[in-house]
This record gives structure tokens, C-alpha cells and sequence, in this order.
């Protein structure tokens, strides 16, 4: 709940100024609902910036007052959703079946998921990292092909690490990416798995981003709090592009 439609078009001044060069990776700007249709007008002639939402309704359509469906954020020219971020998880009791079903409806909808998953600092020092990361990406993925596959992000956002200032350090975050990698082999097949974008969200600065994306696992960043401030962002854009040199 970051960002007023003003907010949102003052912060883009910046970004773009300071990311329009930089068309190596791919970016893209995830704010509240209410500011995508202006984010999205000023995003249309800018090449290397999507926009995405951070949520949407498992349904299609009909009486569910209060929900955005898919096709409600296509005509905004979204493309990719957040699904099943920690927040949503434990504020709002998505379980791992709600966050199938959004899948399901993302991808009818030709909209790109993220699925986040992420174990909790008690699951980690209980040593569960693996079972759950398993457990959720199996429920989350339930009845996807490999096709479909080719559609979908993984975020890895261990839950401690997002918004504490506490990040994964790099081994902890590749050893959770590899482990994940290896999971998605089980569930669809091993050139799906290695094709498959996974990112790492929980606590991405400028100063960790070179540490964390150079991990081999690691393909890329969900920033929440450094995003705020588009000079950080654009660094940790920056820092990214800097190790495809
Ligand atoms: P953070 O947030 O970068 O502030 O830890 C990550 C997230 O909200 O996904």
C-alpha cells in the first residue's frame, strides 16, 4: 500500500531518467491497483519497463465485490501478477490451493505469475527449509504443464529477510534457489527447470544486489522497500546489468 497515483508518476521522472539505458535485463514496476493505469500510459513507449500488480482475484468474474480480476489488469496492459507474496500469506490466509487457483486464472488470462514461496525463521531453524519450499511450490503448482511453465516466475522470499533489513546471505539464498530449481525438475522436467526465472525477494539493497545475482541460481531480484526510492532501485538495475559485462 505504497505509492498515490502523484507519488507513483514523480517516482517514474526519476526511474526512467535513470534506467533508460539499461535494456539488458528486464524491469518491471509492480504498484497498488489504483496507480497501474497512469503507471501503465507512461510505461507505453518505454521499452525495457513493464507493469505488473501485486495481487488479483482467483475468479474470473461475477459478484466478488471488491476483487480485480485477470482481464480487468490486461485491459491495463499488465503482464505479470505477484502471487502468494508472504503478506498475502499470512494477513490475508492464502494457502497454497488459493494460490493454485489464481495460477490457473493468471494463466487463462495470458498474465505471467510470480509465485512467491518462502519458509519462516522458525521453519528454518526447525530445518523444514526444504520441505516447505517443496510443499509449497507442489501446491502452488498443482495441474501446470511445462508449457505453462515457460509463463511462470518462482520468488523465493525466505520470510525473515522480508522487510527486516536481514537478507539471505548469498549461499543461503543460492542453496534455497538450487533446491527449488531441482523441485520444479520433479514436478515438470529438467530443461523447464533450468529455463525458469527464479528471483530473490527479501531485503535487496544496492550494496547486496551484486552478491546475491551472481549466485548461479539467483536470476534476478523482488526489491520491496529499496523499490521505494527510485534512485536505489535503478542502482540495484545498474548493479544487475553491471554482471552481464
Ligand atoms: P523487502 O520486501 O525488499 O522490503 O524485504 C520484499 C517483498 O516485499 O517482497
Amino acid at each position: 500500500m505504497n505509492m498515490t497515483v502523484n507519488e507513483a508518476e514523480s517516482y517514474l521522472d526519476t526511474f526512467l531518467l535513470e534506467v533508460h539505458d539499461e535494456k539488458r535485463v528486464e524491469i518491471v514496476i509492480i504498484p497498488p491497483y489504483t496507480a497501474i493505469p497512469k503507471v501503465s500510459e507512461l510505461l507505453n513507449q518505454v521499452q525495457n519497463v513493464k507493469v505488473g500488480a501485486q495481487n488479483m482475484s482467483a475468479e474470473k468474474g461475477g459478484a466478488f465485490t471488491g476483487e480485480i480480476s485477470g482481464a480487468m489488469l490486461r485491459e491495463l496492459f499488465v503482464r505479470h501478477v505477484v502471487l502468494g507474496h508472504s503478506e498475502r500469506r499470512s494477513l490475508y490466509g492464502e494457502t497454497d490451493a488459493i494460490v493454485n487457483k489464481k495460477l490457473h486464472t493468471a494463466l487463462e488470462a495470458s498474465l505471467k505469475p510470480i509465485v512467491c514461496v518462502g519458509e519462516t525463521l522458525a521453519q528454518r531453524d526447525a530445518n523444514q527449509v526444504e520441505e516447505v519450499l517443496e510443499s509449497q511450490l507442489k501446491g502452488s503448482l498443482a495441474g501446470v504443464t511445462a508449457k505453462e511453465l515457460h509463463e511462470v516466475v518462482i520468488a523465493y522470499e525466505p520470510v525473515w529477510a522480508i522487510g527486516t533489513g536481514r537478507t539471505a546471505s548469498p549461499a543461503q539464498a543460492q542453496e534455497a534457489h538450487a533446491f527449488i530449481r531441482k523441485t520444479i525438475a520433479a514436478i515438470s522436467d529438467q530443461a523447464t527447470a533450468d529455463k525458469i526465472r527464479i528471483q530473490y525477494g527479501g531485503s535487496v539493497k544496492p550494496d547486496n544486489t551484486e552478491a546475491l545475482m551472481s549466485q548461479s541460481d539467483i536470476d534476478g531480484a523482488l526489491v520491496g522497500g529499496a523499490s521505494l526510492d527510485p534512485r536505489a532501485f535503478s542502482e540495484i538495475v545498474k548493479h544487475t546489468c553491471k554482471l552481464l559485462d
